[in-house]
């Protein structure tokens, strides 16, 4: 490749189709999304990621590049140099006649990529190629817009972003579903009295991926009042559903001198605050999901954008389930934890829109949320969004030592092993919230794909690691 050939004047499909004017001799780079020729000329469609649309690229028989181009197929890779000119065709304002066609990458018909429109589930079965339809180009940029609002928002607000471990010795959520970090022999693991002997392991204790962010983000939130995490998060749990991954991004903020309604307010204004940075920054992306996903995304996008967030307290939502005259597959009781199923009924035929379910029963709910003065129910919050349900949870934390160490012991949990956490509550302590909010339960939200595992590039789901 001629180093000279190679970025320095390179434009990106984008801007040259956003162009008022012709910017005369252009040189672009991508991959071949279709290619038709005939004797006289070539049409090939260039796609360099920066956008939806591709670039139309001719290559006249006059053309010395007539010869390159006639052997291309779709998906190679190359660079092209060429006058830009008005389109006659429909659909695009501008196309390149094609001077110069460097090949960089050829391609063959077993390219598995030829034909238009595929199966997302064929489509995840190559998930190294897929990024290269439509479709995934859309969900992608949208990913990486999306991610960017998220520091937008809260260093806006002045909160201070943390980086919590991945690796960590503390199960926050409580429920065991910790993937294991170790470097011992698993054919032989040193033991003492026939047990795993976790103090001879790397760390010199039991440890795996984080499950949540929370716990150390409660101790910085001590120390710079507003702050944020937005990292990695792992989960062994064996459910093989659309909604859950092994491994998923979640974005936790942690607030000094929060109560619960403070921790609400704050939800609803960060969720809003993403959907009017997709309406605004994703248009081309979310009106193709409009147009071939899902018909009503836009429409309920914009929506949501101008309607106040409703909440019910668990008790009514259980009595209103109980109302419903809805056969369920899981029956509705007071203290049991609300399915899938029941979320979306609240949501979608209920209210028809977001909706926070606020105090829960103490006993499905994890350890640190604060206690009600009812005895029985605890500061929580999630919110439930239609199609999707659950998309963020949350709670005021449990500030009193003594009630903290009490709850603890009821969870089993050993308060001598949080004991760095409980000194929070020691030293300078003050009330706080916090919630999480799982970003591919969103972008499935704002994309309107029904799949966790076609919202993140490489899924990981229980029997899925390949790529
Ligand atoms: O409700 P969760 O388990 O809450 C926590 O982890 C708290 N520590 C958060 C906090 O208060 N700082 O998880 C929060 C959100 C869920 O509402 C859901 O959107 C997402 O994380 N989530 C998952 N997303 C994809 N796959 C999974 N397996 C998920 N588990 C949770
Ligand atoms: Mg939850």
């Amino acid at each position: 490749m001629d180093r000279s050939d190679w970025r320095q004047d390179r434009r990106r499909v984008k801007h040259l189709l956003q162009e008022e004017q012709s910017q005369g001799e252009v040189f672009v780079q991508g991959w071949l999304r279709t290619v038709r020729r005939s004797k006289e000329v070539a049409f090939l469609a260039l796609n360099d990621g920066s956008c939806l649309d591709n670039l139309q690229i001719v290559v006249g028989e006059g053309s010395s590049a007539f010869a390159v181009a006639s052997q291309l197929g779709t998906g190679a890779c190359v660079g092209v140099r060429g006058e830009m000119v008005a389109s006659p065709g429909e659909g695009q304002s501008w196309e390149v006649q094609a001077e110069q066609v460097i090949v960089y990458g050829e391609t063959d018909d077993r390219f598995p990529l030829q034909k238009k429109r595929h199966g997302f589930e064929f489509l995840r079965s190559i998930a190294h190629l897929r990024p290269r339809t439509n479709a995934f180009g859309a969900v992608f940029r949208m990913r990486s817009s999306i991610a960017h609002a998220v520091h937008c928002f809260f260093q806006q607000r002045g909160f201070i972003y943390v980086h919590t471990p991945i690796i960590t010795a503390n199960d926050c959520e409580g429920a065991g579903e910790m993937f294991r970090v170790t470097t011992l022999n698993p054919e032989n693991p040193p033991r003492v009295d026939g047990r795993i002997a976790w103090h001879d392991d790397f760390f010199g204790s039991k440890t795996g991926l984080t499950v949540s962010g929370q716990l150390q983000a409660e101790l910085f939130a001590t120390a710079f009042t507003d702050v944020y995490t937005f990292g990695p998060t792992f989960r062994a749990e064996n459910s093989n559903t659309s909604r859950h991954a092994s491994e998923f991004w979640m974005i936790e903020p942690e607030v000094a001198f929060a109560d619960l309604a403070v921790n609400c307010q704050l939800a609803e204004d960060f969720f809003r605050f993403m959907v009017e940075h997709a309406l605004e920054h994703c248009q081309e992306d979310l009106a193709f999901f409009n147009k071939f996903i899902d018909k009503g995304l836009i429409a309920r996008l914009e929506k949501v954008v101008g309607t106040a967030f409703q909440s019910m307290s668990y008790t009514e939502a259980i009595e209103r389930l109980q109302k419903s005259g809805q056969n369920f597959d899981f029956p509705v009781e007071w203290g049991c934890d609300l399915q899938s199923e029941h979320e979306r009924y609240l949501t979608e035929q209920i209210v028809g829109g977001p909706l926070f379910v606020t105090d829960y029963p103490e006993g499905i709910k994890a350890f640190y949320m604060r206690s009600n003065d009812d005895g029985q129910t605890v500061a929580a919050m999630d919110l439930l969004v239609p199609k999707v349900g659950e998309i963020i949870g949350g709670s005021q934390r449990e500030e009193r030592l003594d009630m903290l160490q009490h709850k603890m012991r009821s969870f089993d949990i050993l308060p001598e092993s949080l004991d760095w956490y409980l000194d929070t509550r020691r030293w300078g302590n003050c009330p706080h919230a916090g919630f999480g909010l799982g970003f591919e339960r969103f972008l499935m939200y704002v994309t309107g794909r029904e799949n966790v595992r076609d919202v993140i590039p490489f899924p990981r789901t229980p029997g899925n690691a390949r790529f």
